[in-house]
């Protein structure tokens, strides 16, 4: 392999290139806006320092665009009694609930679970927050109390690379400024989700003589459990702050909901306590993610429990949770508090035989917004024998023992998040949008990289790639329980097989596409056997009968010989030969091309509908279909020219509201029916591989109908691509909606790519842009007059064009490492270009 050592160092070139614009970062956000009142105002003026009084007791701070980071505060005076509560948003009404755009309690996430915290102010000084707010335009703080204070800054400590958005290693400007605005989009959200090693701190501190210090959070949990029932769980606790709060019966792999529970002290040291749910002196006993509903994440408040004495804060309490029988009893210092049987809680899920909360899973600590306490001397034992099972006194700190447990260590890979507030996980099938934006825009492959390894620590021995890795936990200690442990409904089933399958293929086909951008072979042939494996897992999903590929469910579409799984899986083995040629891999190269070749037959033979000039969505819904069948039918040439242009005429039929939903089965007058950018940017990809006139007129204007209002108003613009939006072009899952999602982004690369037409040269020859294309012809099409673009290589620096159209002709420039060579290609035009650092000419058109 004489060309890995040359392309390693080319790209270590690459990243310098890339991290030599972060040297102009500022250390800090800071807010660029600020409106002082008694409500929440968009309206805010130039940042100055600040007093919360009576009369104006409220702050709203506009960061201007999407930041993450750990608050501060700069408090100049106080006087009288202070307390403030602050909130987190994204979208400026947020700031209007109670709970802010929050809670986030799917998963240990590293940040804090609540968008709302609440401080006591004593003193001048700075305030340092000890947990992450993960992503966020707005804040708010409000006096509660009737003292007064002045703060003279406000801000974050960053959790995620602080770059210029205009000085990127990857751009794009044309004389469209919307275009300009939208390319950013994905390129902000990726900046804000990929995030390096350790910025995202260990979530608990550890005290060898009081335990773990837990802040109230989504409980911590520890994998150990995963597969006892029936069981006792005691601990000693001591409540610092309002309660604590722990889980018993839980799943660490999702579904990861189970028992909740609560200890509410007598003295609750906020006057914003939440004393209609967390009465003083009880114990609050829930089931679900949390206490409160959060959009699709079902919790239920059970009941509440009064303890018959005062629940102290600083003094040690002994609780007892026992499992079995089908009870749970809970004790505090041996008095009984409660003693009931679960069956008389009907919570109505389906998923649960009986219907009713079942005692298998694991345990976990954590607590509601401003709670905060210690965690020691953890027993667990069988509830009928007695046999102990687990002991940990949580004193240990030294070797990070406890917090890599429970899954609240730092991160210790880097890693692209699916989005820096909410999902705060590495989702295995959302990456690929990233790694072409990162390709395009921040270069950080370092960080695309991370993300990758971390899915190859966590894969299985029957090569499942996990469906979304928690980033604070230890793969080399807990995969198994993560892979099994979903509770009693998978019965030990390896649930990455049966969550999401399909984001196997869209996996596979992430790595191959990181590998042809970054052409870092290394990593390539480090990791190749676990994708192979991952690729032969995925195939023997192939009847052998139809030739289709079936799985067990499916993100895409149907999936059962689905159309869109089956086009992605063609065009993943494809991106897989083509990294095993750059391997020398012949073989493998020679089998993936060969199934990727029947699989296009099958696909050919039994799911083209001649009649209706569409891929049926799966043999037994040949009338009907979908974005992403379009969308990986056509990208990956499963379908002939004559039978993509077809299928794209039907696109039609799809559209609603400002994009093109789901697939034909989706109801148009649900008003909860959304838009998908992630499916409409592989949709937008295969409309720009048509290069049509017509077909360029309908991608600018989905552009402009899904992308825009992105950007449209303030409230809820933050710079960033969205997860979902709705039919009226807002948000659309409401505040819980991620609005700097890079799976929404596929415009950043697209405009590079397709506008700009800076294109690595297919196969093999183009990876790391050694081989290039420019081709600007949808450009031209959609009316640009001017546009300048550039990317990184791996050959020791950029390529860029910059071309614009003066009267009949286009004038190019295009500069690129005269290692590399390309061809330009317009209207038919080809000129071949190589061994030059510049190249400049003019083409009439
Ligand atoms: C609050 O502070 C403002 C100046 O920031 C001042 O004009 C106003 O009188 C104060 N109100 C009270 C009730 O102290
Ligand atoms: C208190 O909790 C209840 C129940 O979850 C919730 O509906 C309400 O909005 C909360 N109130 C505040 C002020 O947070
Ligand atoms: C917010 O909390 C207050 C006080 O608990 C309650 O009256 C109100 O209904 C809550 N609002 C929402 C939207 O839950
Ligand atoms: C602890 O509780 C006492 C009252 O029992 C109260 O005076 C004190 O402020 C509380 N401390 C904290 C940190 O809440
Ligand atoms: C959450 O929603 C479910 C119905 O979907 C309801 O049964 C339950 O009571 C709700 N939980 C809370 C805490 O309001
Ligand atoms: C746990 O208890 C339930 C209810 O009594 C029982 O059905 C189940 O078999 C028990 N599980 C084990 C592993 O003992
Ligand atoms: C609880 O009961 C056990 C056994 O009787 C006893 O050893 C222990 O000291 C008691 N704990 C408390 C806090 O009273
Ligand atoms: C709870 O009640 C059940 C039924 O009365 C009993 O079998 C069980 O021992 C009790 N559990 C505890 C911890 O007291
Ligand atoms: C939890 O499991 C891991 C892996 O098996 C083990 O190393 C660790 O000691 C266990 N923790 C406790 C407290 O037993
Ligand atoms: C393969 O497909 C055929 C035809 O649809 C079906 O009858 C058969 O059950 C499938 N085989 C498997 C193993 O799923
Ligand atoms: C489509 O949605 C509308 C509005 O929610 C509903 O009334 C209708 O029943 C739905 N149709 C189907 C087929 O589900
Ligand atoms: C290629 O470019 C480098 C600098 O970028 C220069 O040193 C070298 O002489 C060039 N080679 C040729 C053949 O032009």
């Amino acid at each position: 392999m004489p060309r890995l050592p040359l392309s390693l160092a080319k790209n270590l070139l690459g990243y310098l290139l890339a991290l030599s614009s972060l040297s102009k970062a500022t250390s800090v956000f800071e807010p660029v806006g600020l409106a002082l009142g008694s409500q929440h105002s968009v309206c805010g003026s130039v940042f100055e320092s600040f007093r919360l009084n009576q009369s104006f007791p409220l702050a709203t701070l506009d960061y201007g665009h999407e930041v993450a980071g750990y608050p501060f505060f700069e408090v100049e005076s106080v006087h009288g009694h202070v307390q403030v509560e602050v909130k987190y948003s994204e979208e400026a009404i947020g700031l209007n609930h109670n709970f802010s755009d929050g809670p986030f309690p799917y998963a240990v996430a590293l940040a804090n679970t609540y968008r709302v915290e609440t401080y006591e102010i004593t003193e001048p000084g700075r305030i340092d927050a000890f947990l992450l707010q993960g992503g966020q335009r707005w804040q708010s703080i409000r006096l509660l109390t009737d003292g007064e204070v002045v703060f003279t800054a406000v801000g974050f400590v960053p959790s995620i690379p602080v770059v210029d958005m205009d000085d990127l290693p990857g751009t794009f400007t044309s004389d469209n400024e919307m275009l300009n605005d939208i390319w950013k989009l994905g390129a902000r959200a990726a900046v804000a989700s990929c995030v390096e090693s350790g910025t995202q701190k260990t979530m608990w501190e550890i005290d060898e003589e009081n335990g773990a210090f837990i802040r109230g959070m989504r409980a911590g949990t520890t994998p150990n459990g995963t597969f006892f029932e029936n069981y006792t769980l005691e601990f000693d606790t001591k409540i610092q702050s309002g309660g604590i709060g722990w889980t018993v019966a839980f799943p660490v792999a999702s579904p990861a909901r189970g028992i909740q529970l609560n200890l509410v002290a007598e003295h609750q040291p906020f006057v914003n306590a939440n004393t209609t749910i967390f009465r003083p002196n009880s114990i609050i006993f829930g089931y679900g993610y949390s206490f409160v509903n959060v959009t699709t994440l079902t919790s239920w408040h059970l009941d509440t429990f009064e303890v018959p004495f005062s629940v102290r804060n600083n003094t040690w309490y002994r609780i007892k949770t026992v499992l079995g029988n089908g009870h749970l009893a809970v004790s505090v210092d041996n008095a009984s508090i409660f003693n009931v049987t679960l069956g008389d809680y009907n919570i109505g899920e389906s998923r649960i035989p009986g219907g009713s909360i079942d005692t298998l899973g694991s345990w976990g600590f954590g607590g509601w917004q401003d709670q905060a306490g210690h965690f020691r001397n953890v027993v667990v034992y069988d509830s009928a024998s007695g046999t102990e099972l687990y002991r940990n006194s949580m004193t240990d700190a030294s070797a990070e023992g406890v917090v890599r447990e429970y899954g609240v260590r730092t991160n210790y890979e880097s890693v692209c998040l699916d989005g820096p507030k909410r999902d705060r996980l590495a989702w295995l099938g959302d990456f690929l949008h990233t790694v072409r934006i990162v390709g395009t825009s921040t270069s950080r492959y370092d960080l695309a990289r991370g993300t990758l390894q971390l899915f190859v620590d966590w894969q299985t021995a029957s090569g499942l790639m996990p469906y979304a890795p928690a980033i604070g936990y230890d793969p080399t200690v807990s995969s198994y329980e993560f892979a099994r442990g979903g509770g009693r409904y998978f019965e030990k089933n390896e649930v990455y097989g049966i969550i999401l399958p399909d984001y196997q293929i869209l996996g596979v086909l992430s790595f191959a596409e990181y590998v042809r951008r970054s052409n870092d072979l290394g990593f390539a042939m480090a990791t190749w056997n676990h994708w192979a494996d991952n690729v032969d897992w995925i195939s023997e999903g192939v009847n052998s009968t139809t030739g289709l590929l079936s799985l067990f469910g499916a993100f895409l579409g149907p999936s059962e010989g689905g159309a869109a799984i089956n086009c992605a899986f063609v065009e993943a083995l494809r991106a897989m030969a083509q990294v095993a040629v750059a391997l020398e891999k012949h073989s493998d190269a020679g089998r993936y091309d060969a199934m990727a070749t029947s699989l296009a037959h099958a696909i050919n033979e039994r799911l083209w509908n001649e009649e209706l000039g569409i891929y049926g969505l799966s043999p037994s819904q040949m009338d009907e279909f979908s974005v992403s069948s379009i969308a990986f039918c056509v990208t990956s040439e499963t379908a002939s020219p004559q039978q993509a242009e077809r299928f794209i005429s039907a696109l039609s039929q799809l559209r609603l509201g400002p994009g093109y939903k789901d697939s034909s089965l989706s109801n148009s007058s649900d008003p909860e029916t959304n838009l998908s950018p992630n499916t409409n940017g592989f949709l937008l990809l295969a409309l720009m591989q048509q290069q049509t006139p017509e077909i360029s007129s309908v991608a600018l204007a989905l552009l402009r109908s899904l992308w825009k209002p992105m950007l449209s108003d303030k409230r809820t613009a933050t710079g960033a691509s969205w997860e979902y939006v709705n039919q009226q072009g807002k948000p659309g899952l409401g505040l819980f909606t991620s609005l700097s999602h890079p799976w929404g982004g596929a415009p950043t690369y697209i405009l590079t790519e397709w506008m700009a037409g800076i294109q690595a040269a297919k196969n093999r020859e183009g990876f790391g842009y050694e081989h290039w294309v420019i081709n600007p012809q949808i450009g031209m099409h959609i009316g640009l007059k001017e546009v300048r673009s550039k990317v990184v290589t791996a050959f020791g620096g950029y390529l860029e064009v910059h071309w614009r159209i003066v009267a009949t002709d286009m004038e190019v420039v295009i500069l690129a490492p005269n290692i590399t060579s390309g061809i330009f290609k317009l209207n038919g035009f080809e000129k071949r270009l190589s061994g030059r650092n510049r190249y400049m000419f003019s083409v009439a058109i």
